[in-house]
């Protein structure tokens, strides 16, 4: 039996992921990447929709890569490469960007979130039409399901509205995706603004875990991270962010429910529940920064690794690629 296809990506946006891209989907994804014919790509033509430093981008491409690997992604498994290596991507955004609405784009909340932060001048047409590139890379591939965060819903909701409209125009040509929101860790919060999603641009830095983060610095940041005053550890979102938050990560960490932590730290004040959670953390993160390191001390050997999986990329894309081309009408080179 053909396993079904799944597609997903990051932006090469920071030195090191956070715990939100690690919990949100890096852990869905290693864990799906057995059952499923598994694409994963690192966004660089993403990532520049705002500016980029462009050595420095060359260098957060190769550590996003590195991240993917070291919290368990194989790419001997999975296909792990870099979405510029791939023509065909930028190819299709323009397809796709000449049956989408003006309208439908300008709805897409965080293009709405991030041209009012930049401002009118300062934002780039790349940031509107972003959505259509994402819906490219996920129909290039014929995927099935999209493992992502909550952020990412209304753009996947976009890219099957593409789809559709696409096959009932010009006769099926994609297939249309669902996507995959893991309900109880799609979203995980700043650790000093509990009401904000954590985040690479996030104004404070005390309020993120960053992968790659000395742990000893992680785990202050638990020590710090805001609670309330009620001092049990109970799950409210509503009521008690903070330690709700806190309490995800712990469940995602740990693989256990809230129940049993609950349980286990009822009568006890967020102290010692901080303090465990904090080494939880290291514990995890830990290993995985160390496999990041040591992957990018050999950086041939890592870009070795993505060239074999760009020429396996490159050639599903190519072929829904070519058929895009004759259904629409471009005329065939001779
Ligand atoms: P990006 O790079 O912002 O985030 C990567 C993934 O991490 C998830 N995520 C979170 N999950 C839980 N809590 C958080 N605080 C949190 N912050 C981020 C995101 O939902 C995402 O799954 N547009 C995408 C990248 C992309 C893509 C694609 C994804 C480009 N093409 C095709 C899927 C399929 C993005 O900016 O993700």
């Amino acid at each position: 039996m053909t396993r079904q296809r799944l597609y997903s990506g990051m932006q090469p946006s920071a030195d090191s992921l956070h715990a939100g891209n690690y919990i949100g989907a890096l852990l869905q994804w290693r864990d799906m990447q057995s059952t499923y014919d598994a694409f994963f790509s690192v966004v660089d033509l993403h990532a520049i929709t705002v500016p980029q430093n462009p050595a420095e981008l060359r260098e957060k491409t190769r550590r996003t890569a590195a991240q993917y690997i070291a919290a368990g992604i194989e790419p001997s498994k999975s296909t792990l490469y870099v979405q510029s290596h791939v023509r065909a991507h930028a190819e299709l955004a323009w397809i796709l960007s000449t049956i989408t609405g003006f309208g439908e784009a300008g709805r897409m909340t965080q293009f709405k979130d991030k041209s009012s932060r930049y401002g009118q001048d300062s934002t780039s047409v790349g940031l509107f039409t972003y959505p259509v590139l994402m819906a490219a890379d996920i129909l290039l591939y014929q995927s099935e399901l999209v493992p992502v965060g909550d952020d990412q819903k209304q753009h996947v909701e976009l890219t099957r509205d593409l789809a559709e409209r696409f096959n009932t125009r010009f006769g099926t040509t994609f297939t249309v995706p669902e996507p995959v929101i893991q309900k109880d860790t799609a979203r995980i919060y700043d650790l000093q603004n509990p009401a904000s999603k954590m985040s690479k641009s996030a104004e404070s830095e005390a309020g993120v875990l960053w992968l790659l983060d000395d742990p000893a610095k992680s785990a202050k940041k638990i020590m710090r991270a805001v609670t309330d005053t009620e001092g049990s550890v109970r799950f409210d979102r509503g009521a008690k962010p903070g330690v709700s938050n806190l309490m995800t990560i712990y469940s995602a960490l740990a693989g256990r429910d809230l129940a049993s932590i609950e349980d286990e730290y009822a009568g006890r004040g967020y102290g010692d529940f901080k303090k465990d959670l904090a080494e939880l953390v290291v514990a995890e993160f830990g290993p995985v920064r160390e496999r990041a390191n040591a992957l990018l001390d050999d950086p041939a050997e890592l870009d070795r690794l993505l060239a074999v999986n760009a020429a396996k990329a490159d050639a599903v894309a190519d072929a829904t690629l070519a058929d895009v081309y004759d259904r629409i009408g471009l005329l065939r080179r001779a």
